[in-house]
Order: structure tokens, then C-alpha cells, then sequence
């Protein structure tokens, strides 16, 4: 049967862990073959390995999401090798301190913001102008948050940073529109990852206390998210651009 994604070229940041790794996984299991960016090299790896032995193909590249240069070459060296670029999903992500804005130290501020949001325009820039180039153009996903939708408490930078994402997305989406580039956003709720397991690690009432305020009562599996962002990705969302769609089982809703 044929993927949803067959021979398409596409790049994941943050694909080494987490989100990341389990849309790779999904994405080659629809045929794309999948550039991974991302800091951690043994996971990163790891997560290559993975792909290939559920028979897909990908590639992994030590790319840090606030260095220009760096993915600027990226895009240019996937072009170079592989022709084109049509889709990317531009994920990498921290989640900064736990603290109320008086407390917030600024240097935590500026690195949330230089990862999650500053990280994002780097990636979409580098990776429109590729499209831009290619007649039938691409399709750009970035992971913003549940938190770019709504407030919460003691994540400050984040809380930016994420709501930075969606305003990107909604102007990318307009300004490119014509070109046939769609840009989109995941919004997700609580996901079963690395990062919510750091957040949530100090205590089970913190965990449960998550769980309790989500209407379907459960965290996310990754591969949840994963779905939504192929989904996107793919030509079954033609008509889809500017959305930033929660995935959060009701949380945003309420
Ligand atoms: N887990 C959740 O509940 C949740 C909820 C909403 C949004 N998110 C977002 O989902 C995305 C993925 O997070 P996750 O939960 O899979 O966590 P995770 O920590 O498992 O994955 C994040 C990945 O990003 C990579 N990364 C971090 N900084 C980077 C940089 N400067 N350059 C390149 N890569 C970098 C990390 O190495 C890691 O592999 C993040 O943007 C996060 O904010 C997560």
C-alpha cells in the first residue's frame, strides 16, 4: 500500500527524543525519508536506527536550532543531496525553569526564547527559501504548546516563546500562502516524553494533578502527536495553513 508520504524529503529538529523521535518513526512508515537535527548524537543515532529497522530510511545531523549558519548549511546540504525539501518539522524545544516572573532569571529567558521561538524563525526562514524554489512547495509544522494558547503560571518564557510560535505560523502561512507553502502548529497538551517526565518528576501529585485537568483524564503518546503532524505534512491536508491545533485531549477547550 502506498505512504502517505512517499519520497518526500523531510526534516524533523528535536528528533533525537521524544515527539520527535516517534513522528520520525511514523513519518518513514509513510515513506518519507527523514533528516533528523538535533544536539543529542547518541539518541539521535539511535533514533536512525530505529527508523531503519522498521525497513525506512533517514539520516542524523548534530544541528543546534539557534546557530543561523548551521541550519542554513543544513537545508542547503538536503537540497544539495537529495533535490528538494518538502516537508520539515521544526520540534526541537526545552521547557526552562519552573519559577514566577520575579524569580524568572533573565538568562533563562533569553535561552527559552533563543531554542523554542528564535529557533523556529531560524528553521522556517532557511526552509522557505528552499520551497520557495520548488514549484509545488512544501509544508512546514512547528511544535508550539497547548501553553500558546492559554497562560500558565511559572512558565513564563515558555509560555512567550510558544505563543511566539502560533504568530509565526498564522504570518508564515499569509506571506507564503501563494507560493503553495502551507504552515501549520501543533499545540500539544501533556505528552508522555523526556520533558514532561523532568517536569513532573519531583512529585506523583504533579503528574496526577496534570492528568485530572485533562478531559480525556490521560497523558498523550507521543506517536499521538506524531499522527497529527503527518498528517499535516502529507497532501491529505491540502486546504489546511495558519492553524495552530491543539492536540490535548480537550484541555484548551474547557
Ligand atoms: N511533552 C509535552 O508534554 C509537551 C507539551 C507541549 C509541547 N511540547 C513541545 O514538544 C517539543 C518536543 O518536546 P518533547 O516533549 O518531545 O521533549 P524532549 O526533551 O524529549 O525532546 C526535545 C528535543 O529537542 C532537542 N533540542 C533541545 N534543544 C535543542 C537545540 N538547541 N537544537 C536542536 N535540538 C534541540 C532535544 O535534544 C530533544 O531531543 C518541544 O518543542 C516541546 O516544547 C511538549
Amino acid at each position: 500500500m502506498p505512504g502517505m508520504l512517499d519520497a518526500k524529503i523531510i526534516l524533523v529538529t528535536g528528533g533525537s527524543t521524544g515527539i520527535g523521535r516517534a513522528s520520525a518513526l511514523i513519518l518513514a512508515r509513510e515513506g518519507a525519508h527523514v533528516v533528523i537535527a538535533d544536539v543529542q548524537d547518541e539518541e539521535g543515532e539511535r533514533t536512525v536506527g530505529l527508523v531503519r529497522e522498521a525497513g525506512g530510511r533517514a539520516e542524523y545531523h548534530h544541528v543546534d536550532v539557534t546557530d543561523e549558519a548551521r541550519v542554513t548549511a543544513l537545508v542547503g546540504d538536503i537540497a544539495a543531496r537529495h533535490g528538494r525539501l518538502d516537508g520539515a518539522f521544526n520540534n526541537a524545544g526545552i521547557e526552562g525553569p519552573s519559577a514566577k516572573i520575579s524569580d524568572y532569571g533573565i538568562e533563562h529567558w533569553h535561552r527559552v526564547i533563543a531554542v523554542n521561538l528564535t529557533g523556529v524563525f531560524v528553521c522556517m526562514k532557511a526552509e522557505i527559501e528552499q520551497m520557495k524554489k520548488q514549484h509545488d512547495g512544501g509544508s512546514i509544522v512547528s511544535t508550539a504548546s497547548a501553553a500558546g494558547l492559554i497562560g500558565i503560571p511559572g512558565a513564563a518564557a515558555y509560555n512567550a516563546a510558544k505563543h511566539g510560535v502560533v504568530g509565526l505560523t498564522k504570518t508564515a502561512a499569509l506571506e507564503y500562502a501563494g507560493r503553495n507553502i502551507r504552515v501549520n502548529a501543533v499545540c500539544p497538551g501533556f505528552i508522555d516524553t523526556p520533558m514532561l517526565g523532568r517536569v513532573t518528576d519531583a512529585s506523583v501529585k504533579i503528574r496526577d494533578s496534570l492528568i485530572a485537568a485533562v478531559p480525556m483524564k490521560r497523558v498523550a503518546q507521543a506517536s499521538e502527536i506524531g499522527d497529527t503532524v503527518t498528517w499535516l505534512l502529507s497532501a491529505r491536508s491540502t486546504y489546511v495553513t495558519g492553524v495552530a491545533l491543539p492536540v490535548d485531549g480537550g484541555w484548551v477547550a474547557q
